[in-house]
């Protein structure tokens, strides 16, 4: 903080969502910014229920923290109005006006080509075709929108004021680095750019006013969708490890793997990483569930997180240790 940057290290679906979540409460944020698209969904499990958002920032839990969309985000207007109105969050949210938009007929473009669903194995969202009409300069903007009026701003104006005011400001990246447009593994990628450099230029926000880049790795990787998995498992030893997972969008059962150092060491370095979260430890040591002070962990455990330090060079400084929002071992300096 004051700036603070979170994004996924491996595939996606790290657990964004609770760990934004936990930051909103925890530290109070003031203002916090969505990136990406409808493609991506975040879960959080706050007080015993699930919640799935997919264009409202998981931020919302903090009933004082201010809730954006940035311009290069791509808005689905019926998915973001029921998102509002079911999360009760309509008097402090906006979107910037030059948000793109997602129209049927993008979602019908997805859904009907063979290359983009059997090929690329694409959510079906529409997310890709409607940035290429954005590419063409053919997309509709937020401000064309009548029933987005009343939320429109300019998202990066704010963002930055928010910042030189000394604000606590988070940026939630979406979906996985290694589906990053540039970075990633081409073509079986998503349609933009998911690392911290993507994220700031999705909000407007220059690099020299992020304080930290939060990366956010899971104990073990998941994959949804077709291309390479180093280390993949077979879908027997996933169950066997309990490792399954259906996903929140598509409810496709995602491919597992065991944790990669090496792919871990390259995100770090790519996204300019100052902290780690590390997510799902009970998945993979059953024996730390629940666990909210580092001394509880087990010593299996804790080799893990070592190792992990050692060969990526990042502390790991938030670790998750179950589902809820507030089931985190927290680190840093400053916090209990
Ligand atoms: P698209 O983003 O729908 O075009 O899909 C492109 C690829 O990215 C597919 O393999 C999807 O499964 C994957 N993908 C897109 N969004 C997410 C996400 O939020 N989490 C995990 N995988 C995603
Ligand atoms: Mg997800």
């Amino acid at each position: 903080m004051p700036c603070t940057v979170l994004v996924s290290g491996f595939w996606g679906d790290e657990g964004k969502g609770k760990i934004v979540s936990y930051l909103a409460l925890k530290d109070r944020l003031n203002v916090a910014v969505r990136a990406g698209s409808v493609n991506a969904g975040h879960t959080v499990v706050y007080k015993g229920k699930t919640y799935k958002m997919r264009l409202v920032p998981s931020a919302f839990f903090y009933d004082k923290c201010k809730l954006l969309v940035g311009p290069g985000a791509n808005i689905n207007p019926a998915i973001f109005l029921d998102e509002v109105e079911r999360f009760g969050v309509k008097d402090r949210i906006w979107v910037d006006r030059q948000c793109s938009i997602i129209e049927e007929k993008h979602i019908n473009r997805d859904a009907g080509s063979s290359f983009l669903t059997k090929k690329i194995g694409t959510t079906r969202q529409g997310v890709g075709p409607a940035i290429g009409d954005r590419v063409k300069r053919t997309a509709k903007l937020a401000y064309e929108i009548p029933v987005l009026k009343p939320y429109l701003t300019d998202v990066a104006l704010e963002v930055n004021k928010a910042i030189d005011r000394g604000k606590k400001v988070l940026l939630e990246g979406t979906q996985g680095f290694y589906l990053s447009l540039y970075h990633g593994t081409y073509p079986y990628v998503t349609s933009r750019d998911t690392s911290t450099s993507g994220v700031c230029s999705e909000v407007g926000v220059p690099p020299t006013k992020v304080d930290d880049v939060l990366l956010i790795f899971k104990s073990y990787i998941t994959r949804v969708g077709s291309g390479p998995l180093p280390g993949e498992l077979s879908e027997e030893e996933t169950r066997r490890r309990g490792w399954v997972e259906i996903a929140t969008v598509t409810g496709r059962m995602r491919r597992a793997a065991p944790f990669d150092y090496n792919l871990a060491r390259r995100s770090a370095i790519i996204n300019g990483a100052t902290q780690i979260a590390l997510t799902k430890l009970d998945v993979v040591f059953p024996e730390c569930a629940g666990a909210k002070r580092f001394g509880e962990l087990s010593k299996r455990a804790v080799d893990f997180i070592k190792e992990i330090e050692r060969k990526v060079k990042v502390p790991v400084t938030l670790i998750g240790t179950g589902q809820e929002t507030m089931t985190i071992v927290d680190r840093r300096r400053g916090s209990s």
